[in-house]
């Protein structure tokens, strides 16, 4: 799986982190996390992440059309938040067919965080 390909959940959790510290660090997209726990916040995406990518555990979590209802996110600001995911997944020194691939999977919930 894509999942064991990345290194398993040591490997998606630092991603994700790394992806959430590019968001915060880009003005364009960091105000829809103000007050929101990250740390929280990293947990979750990356558990959300292992279960697209084809990890064990299933996600437990929220719907996520319906999480991200109401924040008015544009097509513009999801492919911003898509390229620092790229941008993490690069710098790990995740090869490059893995990050394509990678990339894919995140952009299948496109359609349920635009909103706006
Ligand atoms: C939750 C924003 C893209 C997965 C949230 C929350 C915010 C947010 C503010 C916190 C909601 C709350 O606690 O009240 C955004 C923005 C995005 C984006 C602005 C893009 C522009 C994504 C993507 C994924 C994702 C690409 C998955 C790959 C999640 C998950 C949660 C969440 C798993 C937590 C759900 C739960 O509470 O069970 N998002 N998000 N988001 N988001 Fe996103």
């Amino acid at each position: 799986t894509l999942f064991e390909q990345l290194g398993g959940e040591a490997a998606v959790t630092a991603v994700t982190t790394q992806f959430y510290a590019n968001i915060q660090a880009d003005a364009t997209v960091a105000n829809f996390f103000n007050g929101i726990n990250m740390a929280d916040q990293t947990s979750k995406t990356a558990s959300f992440l292992c279960a697209a990518l084809g990890g064990p555990k299933a996600w437990g979590g929220r719907n996520l059309k319906e999480v991200h209802a109401n924040m008015g996110v544009t097509d513009a600001q999801f492919t911003t938040v898509i390229g620092h995911l790229r941008s993490a997944l690069t710098s790990a020194g995740v090869a490059a067919d893995l990050v394509d691939q990678t990339v894919a999977v995140a952009e299948t919930v496109r359609g349920d965080v635009v909103t706006a």
